[in-house]
């Protein structure tokens, strides 16, 4: 069984769009995935196929109207198991741990929409997750949903090399990545850091770890403070544990 994407929007010629080309390109060629897209259009009302309409109470733009966005979902005949996604920049950021929670699935189902937005009642009626790639208004969901499916399909199983998927892991732990370096050892007149020529695998294990730490403290403090808080409640629980065997006498304390 391949995992299933399905994905409702006015431009169903966006996808698959890049995601056609390299690795996932060739996942979908090879049916590790499949890619179906639903014309919103199509459940549009009248002569015009209207797809949206004024917002009650007044103001700018036009907001997705819930029976039509209802009926697209309808047509689609997703897994009712499958998680139902909605692009959007009011959304929850989109975080690894969704990816590979999505990418461990049957697939997903995601909603692009253009305009002001779709109507909330749709989306609390259907369980509709709503997620954002970041802080920043694209004009429409679908080079969201582009991103999003990205993030899963990398992480099917067979999609990657094996060295890759190291990369996954070390992001997994919450810190960014330490820097990268290959030849020439000497470029433009900038030298490699010096630790990675020496071969010894515990100093580079070691400096990678600190660079890796420097780079999420200057740049991401959000997830410096979350890694932080995490160390010191593993600490805690390391100790707390170790207090809890010596009372219960199963390690003997010097004395
Ligand atoms: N649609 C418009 N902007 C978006 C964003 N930042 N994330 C997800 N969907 C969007």
């Amino acid at each position: 069984m391949s995992w299933q994407a399905t994905v409702v929007t006015l431009f169903p010629e966006m996808f698959p769009g890049p995601l056609g080309q390299s690795l996932a390109g060739r996942a979908l060629e090879n049916g590790v995935w499949s890619c179906r897209t639903e014309d919103l259009r199509e459940h549009g009302l009248g002569r015009h196929r209207a797809v949206d309409d004024t917002p009650f109470g007044g103001g700018a733009g036009m907001v997705i109207r819930p029976d039509v966005a209802d009926a697209a979902l309808a047509a689609t005949q997703a897994d009712a198991t499958i998680p139902c996604v909605y692009l959007t920049p009011r959304g929850r950021p989109l975080t690894q741990a969704d990816v590979r929670r999505y990418a461990a699935g049957p697939g997903v189902m995601l909603l692009c929409g253009r305009f002001e937005g779709v109507d909330e009642r749709f989306l609390q009626a259907r369980g509709v997750e709503q997620v954002s790639i970041g802080d920043y208004v694209l004009s429409g969901g679908e080079t969201a949903a582009l991103v999003l499916l990205d993030a899963c399909v990398r992480l099917l199983p067979g999609v990657m090399g094996s060295e890759q998927s190291g990369v996954e892991e070390s992001f997994s732990d919450g810190l960014l990545e330490y820097p990268h370096y290959t030849r020439p050892a000497v470029w433009d007149g900038h030298e490699v850091p010096e630790v990675l020529l020496s071969g010894n695998h515990a100093a580079i294990a070691q400096w990678r770890q600190a660079k890796a730490e420097e780079t999420t403290r200057e740049r991401r403090p959000d997830l410096w403070s979350a890694w932080l808080a995490r160390k010191n409640e593993n600490r805690t629980a390391a100790v707390g544990g170790a207090a809890q065997a010596d009372l219960r006498g199963l390690r003997r304390i010097p004395t």
